[in-house]
Formats: C-alpha cells, sequence, structure tokens
C-alpha cells in the first residue's frame, strides 16, 4: 500500500518535471515568451463592451472611448475619462452628446474640455500586462488619479497594440512607440504643454513609462513631463522572471532559480529585457545633464505577491546612484535609509532623495498588494504632490 502510494507520487511527479521542462522549453520561444510577458490574451473584460463604458460604472458621456493612431499603422484603442466635478459641473451638455464611440474625438465636448482650460492637467495611464483599459482595478484607479482635483484633473488611458481592441502583436519596442504616440497625441492633438502632463503606471506599464520618460527626455530640445509614478516596478524581465508567480501563485522560474548555471543559461534567451534599471538611470543622467527638473514617484505594497517590492528598492537604488556624482553602493544607502527614511508606521515607509533638479520618491506601503493600491489614496496623493511642486498655486 505505501509503496503503491511512493509508486503513483514518483510518477505524478515525473509527470510534473516533464510538464515543468516543456514550459521551459516553450519559454525560450519569443513567441511564447510575449505572451508570458504581456498576457495580452487574457482580457478579462470578455462579457462587457469597452464602448460602453457606463458598463463600467462611469456616468453616461463621462467617458469617451477613441482611437489614436500608433505610428505603425494600428490604432490604438483609448479612453478618455473626465473628473467627476468638471462632469458635474457641465452636466447637461455632456449628457446632450452623442454617447459611444467617437470617430472624431475632437468634435465632442468633453475633448474641448480638456483641450481649451488652461488648467486643465492630464494623466497618461499606462497599464500593466494583461486586460484592457476597464479591467479589475483600473476603473477605481482612474478615480484615485483625479480625486485630489477633480475639476481639473483628466485621464487618458489605452491598450497597447495586442491588447483589448488593439491590433497587432505586442513587443518592447512596439509597446514604446505606441505610448509615444499617445504622449504625442496628449501634445499635439490635445495641445497640453508637457509641464501638465504626468504619467501614471502599474506593473508592466512602468516598465514602458520609465522608457517613454527617459525617450522624451533625451530629445533636442528636451521633453521633461510633470512628472511619473511607478506603481509596483520591476527591475528587468531577467530579475522579474527569477520571482514571479503568474496570479501571484505559480511560480514561473523561481524553481530553476536555484542552479544559477542553468537559470543564467536560461537568461540568454530572453530578447525583450525591458530594462528599467537602466532606463531611470538614463533618464536622470540626461535631466541632471540639462538642467531639466523631474520627479519621480515609486509606489510597492509588501504584500505585492507578483512583484516582490525588493524591485522598488533596487530601482530607487538606481536612480539614487546616478542622482549622486561619485556615485553610492546599495548597502551605503541601506545605511543612510536606516538613519533617514521615515517610518509611518502600519503605512509603511518614506525615503525621499533630492538634487537641485529632481527629487526621487520610494514609498513602501505594508499593505496594497499588487493592483488594489491603484486606487488608494496614496496614489490621489502622489498626483497632487507633483502637479502641486509644478505649480503650488494647484491645490
Ligand atoms: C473633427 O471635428 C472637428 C471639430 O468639429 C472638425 O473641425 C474636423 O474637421 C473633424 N475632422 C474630421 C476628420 O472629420
Amino acid at each position: 500500500m505505501v509503496c503503491l502510494v511512493f509508486k503513483y507520487a514518483s510518477i505524478s511527479a515525473a509527470v510534473l518535471v516533464g510538464l515543468y521542462a516543456g514550459l521551459l522549453g516553450l519559454l525560450t520561444t519569443s513567441s511564447f515568451q510575449a505572451h508570458v510577458v504581456y498576457l495580452h490574451k487574457i482580457q478579462m473584460t470578455w462579457f462587457k463592451d469597452l464602448d460602453i463604458p457606463e458598463s463600467f460604472g462611469f456616468l453616461r458621456c463621462q467617458t469617451t472611448p477613441f482611437s489614436i493612431k500608433s505610428p505603425t499603422g494600428g490604432m490604438l484603442y483609448a479612453w478618455h475619462i473626465l473628473p467627476i466635478e468638471l462632469y458635474r459641473q457641465h452636466e447637461p451638455a455632456l449628457l446632450a452628446e452623442p454617447a459611444g464611440f467617437a470617430l472624431n474625438i475632437t468634435s465632442r465636448f468633453g475633448f474641448k474640455l480638456l483641450r481649451d482650460e488652461p488648467d486643465a492637467r492630464l494623466i497618461i495611464h499606462m497599464h500593466g500586462a494583461a486586460g484592457t483599459v476597464g479591467s479589475g482595478y483600473r476603473v477605481p484607479n482612474y478615480r484615485a488619479l483625479s480625486a485630489g482635483q477633480p475639476s481639473k484633473i483628466h485621464v487618458v488611458t489605452f491598450d497597447y497594440r495586442g491588447f483589448g481592441r488593439s491590433p497587432g502583436t505586442p513587443s518592447e519596442r512596439g509597446l514604446c512607440l505606441d505610448a509615444i504616440a499617445v504622449v504625442d497625441w496628449a501634445t499635439k492633438v490635445a495641445g497640453i504643454p508637457p509641464s501638465r502632463i504626468l504619467i501614471f503606471s502599474q506593473s508592466m506599464g512602468t516598465a514602458v513609462n520609465l522608457a517613454v520618460s527617459e525617450h522624451f527626455a533625451l530629445q533636442s530640445p528636451p521633453i521633461v513631463f510633470a512628472g511619473a509614478i511607478l506603481v509596483a516596478p520591476f527591475v528587468d524581465v531577467p530579475t522579474l522572471v527569477a520571482t514571479y508567480r503568474i496570479a501571484g501563485s505559480i511560480p514561473l522560474l523561481s524553481p530553476l532559480a536555484r542552479f544559477p548555471v542553468l537559470f543564467n543559461y536560461f537568461q540568454t534567451f530572453i530578447k525583450e529585457t525591458w530594462s528599467s534599471k537602466d532606463r531611470i538611470a538614463g533618464y536622470i543622467r540626461a535631466n541632471e545633464a540639462n538642467g531639466e527638473t523631474y520627479r519621480l514617484i515609486l509606489i510597492h505594497a509588501e504584500d505585492d505577491y507578483d512583484i516582490p517590492s525588493h524591485h522598488t528598492e533596487v530601482l530607487f537604488w538606481h536612480a539614487v546612484n546616478t542622482m549622486v556624482p561619485r556615485g553610492i553602493t546599495y548597502e551605503e544607502l541601506e545605511e543612510v535609509k536606516d538613519k533617514s527614511k521615515r517610518d509611518l508606521g502600519a503605512a509603511g515607509s518614506l525615503m525621499e532623495w533630492r538634487t537641485e533638479n529632481g527629487v526621487v520618491r520610494e514609498e513602501v506601503l505594508k499593505t496594497g498588494l499588487h493592483d488594489v493600491v491603484m486606487g488608494n489614496p496614496v496614489v490621489t496623493m502622489a498626483v497632487m504632490r507633483i502637479f502641486e511642486a509644478v505649480d503650488p498655486s494647484f491645490n
């Protein structure tokens, strides 16, 4: 009897190892990697129509679905979301508008409220892997983004190529081009100056955010936005796969990470590295060299089971290491943090690093998971902190 149990146990263990080996084999192919990194085929809004934002809890004509042309020809599906107090002020005019997808967004009243109001602010939202603009905690996230100044803060959110209704296949370069196209839409079509634009991002979106922020900072003349918020960012894909758990539970490569030789070999197959650690450094280096003002806020919950908060600590170190002219080691920074980190008790801890030009802020929360945190007041505060730093009268 006991023998039998052992026999079956060993058979199923062998099957599991076999399945895992098969998964690893698949993972070395770039198309499967794309599915694992972007999870773009997992929509999570299957039974709802994105063209009916009311079904996601918005008021009639509060959110306008429209599209932005991507540089490679495809259309990027987007939502323009009005903040609630602005909506209240203009409710009769908005109710008189046609609902649903706008073929020509510039003809919509809501768009004019964004373009023609010199005090309007715009948050460009770059979402994480999987899903669409309407998935999960993204809708409460949009509310939190504008809650601090609900008559002025608009949100534009979009699906990258291959996600939701945006055609195509995701890739590192493609996603960056898409996000750049959305920023160009904001500055050129909506006519919002960079000082009134903030880029918010979560999870995979943080990598897109840093790539785009660095891209614009490197232009001549440089273009630097009011600031960037990174919720649950990661160092790069090779570091991420060592710890990532799909849906917080299925380990991807962590079993392999125990065998460094095998793991390093496997990492050589990762073609798209999304190196946020290099991009955060490149962004800061460019701004320091150009004397441009920059503001970055990194937020991460300690109970994030998808991406451990250690990623934020490492990214923060890469940022500070660039801000300090002679550099600083991770251990040295830890010592400084031990002395000057602000302890907020059950809310977590806070550390800020400033130069004459910029500020990078690290907020490590005790709770918030990977995505719930997006809808929490800490996000509203981060937005207001950035907009108020640009213009103290914005409060
Ligand atoms: C879109 O609407 C605006 C404002 O109503 C108008 O000026 C413009 O010609 C329209 N564009 C197209 C392509 O129809």
